[in-house]
């Protein structure tokens, strides 16, 4: 047990039908209809492959979502294919959440055999706008028609989707409730590589904040300066326009137009006493570039021109950040620079990264953007945890106890 959590070392699978959650969300590239990244579905293998070498009949669980939350509408097919190619055995794969298909299919898998869902949020009860609209207790999750229609096919429920344990929902939470539970794999080492981050960093701890989900990361913000886990925030992308902007900078009509075009214009009121606060701490970049008639330009701050629209991190900031970075004995990082996808816009992230990449601190890695930049420059060996989570990371390093967290914790209690 750790963490309050049963873990596959308890239980002996043998023979026995495991239904496990996994969270194999991945962009998708609807001109090909291919999938962009395998990063998630490669974390959950290790769980994967040990159920099924044990002996498990494995049937597996899991969400693709898509950019708007209700047109969940694309099957986890294809993901059952990489699956097959990565764990080198196959993965069958049945068009069905919970109907009668679904369930011939699971009676009839022998030991070892893995049978992959379609996406669960086919189910209504399964999306994010039903979870927000009613906020089911894990009680009345447990009554859904997926839980209720699969559970007496199981022996045991594992989780191994800690990307998705922010989320409230049947999958994630009901099975708990019904059935003895365990953590799979990649869940154990997630938790415990943001565990040792939020309860016991090594100082000095530097939190990276950058890119464009303000809310998630002035939430992390807050929690991490006010329970003194970081001892240093450095800024980048529309995180570090937003609070210059809130300083009292001027920031460029370009970036002023976008914060509006994304209704974050509030923010920049809102965010002022966090910034007063922890103004010694919060770290803004010094100079900021923009790009003119197709150039890189760079300015300091107090000099951006009025019609700029800022895109990266300038010079200055970035050999600031390297040396704190060098500094450190714990960075975590959640959001790039500026706009890393292309070239002239990238020097401040690609240079945040390569200071990652060579110090010898402790370095967390999260949210699909960090990852991904991780991934172009070739650096994941250099990292010492890059995490599959966004959201959930977020939220955990939020201080939240994760509705996933508290529903095995809940059957850690409940079943033997
Ligand atoms: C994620 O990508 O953060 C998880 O897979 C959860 O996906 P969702 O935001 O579609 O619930």
């Amino acid at each position: 047990m750790r963490f309050g959590i049963k873990t596959l070392d308890e239980y002996d699978v043998k023979g026995k039908t495991v239904l496990c959650r996994v969270d194999i969300n991945q962009p998708v590239d609807k001109a090909t209809d291919t999938l962009k990244s395998i990063n998630r579905i490669r974390g959950c293998v290790p769980t994967i492959r040990e159920l099924s070498d044990k002996g498990a009949k494995v049937v597996l669980m899991a969400h693709q979502g898509s950019d708007i939350e209700y047109k969940n509408f694309y099957t986890t097919r294809p993901h059952a294919k990489v699956l097959q190619e990565l764990l080198e055995r196959p993965v069958q794969f049945i068009d069905d959440v919970c109907g009668p298909a679904a369930r011939e299919a699971i009676k009839n898998l022998k030991e070892g055999e893995i049978l992959l869902l379609d996406n669960v949020r086919f189910q209504s009860e399964e999306q994010t706008l039903f979870e927000m609209k009613l906020k089911l207790s894990h009680e009345d999750q447990a009554k859904t028609q997926v839980v209720t229609k699969l559970a007496p096919l199981g022996d045991l429920y594992v989780c191994d989707a800690f990307a998705a344990a922010h989320r409230d929902q049947p999958t994630l939470c009901g099975f708990e409730q019904v059935l003895p539970s365990a953590m799979g794999r990649l869940f154990e080492a997630e938790y415990c590589a943001v565990s040792k981050v939020m309860e016991n960093p090594e100082h000095p701890c530097v939190f990276v904040l950058g890119g464009a989900k303000i809310s998630d990361a002035f939430l992390m913000m807050e929690t991490v300066l006010s329970r003194g886990i970081a001892d240093k925030v450095l800024t980048g992308g529309l995180v570090a326009n937003i609070l210059l902007a809130a300083a009292g900078e001027e920031i460029g009509e370009g970036s002023l137009a976008f914060i509006r075009k994304s209704n974050y214009e509030d923010w920049i009121e809102k965010i002022k006493p966090l910034y007063e606060k922890y103004k010694d701490q919060i770290v803004l970049p010094k100079d900021l570039a923009y790009v003119e008639n197709g150039e890189r330009k760079e300015a300091k701050v107090g000099e951006i021109p009025a019609a700029a629209g800022l895109v990266d991190i300038g010079h200055e900031a970035v050999a600031e950040y390297q040396k704190i970075i060098s500094e450190a004995k714990t960075v975590c990082v959640n959001g790039p620079m500026g706009i890393f996808e292309e070239a002239i816009t990238e020097y401040g992230t690609k240079g945040v990264w390569d200071a990652l990449a060579g110090t010898e601190a402790y370095t967390l890695i999260g949210g699909g953007d960090s990852v991904t930049a991780t991934e172009k420059y070739n650096l994941k060996d250099k990292m010492s945890y890059i995490c599959t989570a966004g959201g959930a990371l977020i939220r955990f390093l939020s201080g939240e106890e994760l509705p996933v967290v508290k529903a095995l914790r809940h059957a850690a209690k409940t079943f033997d």
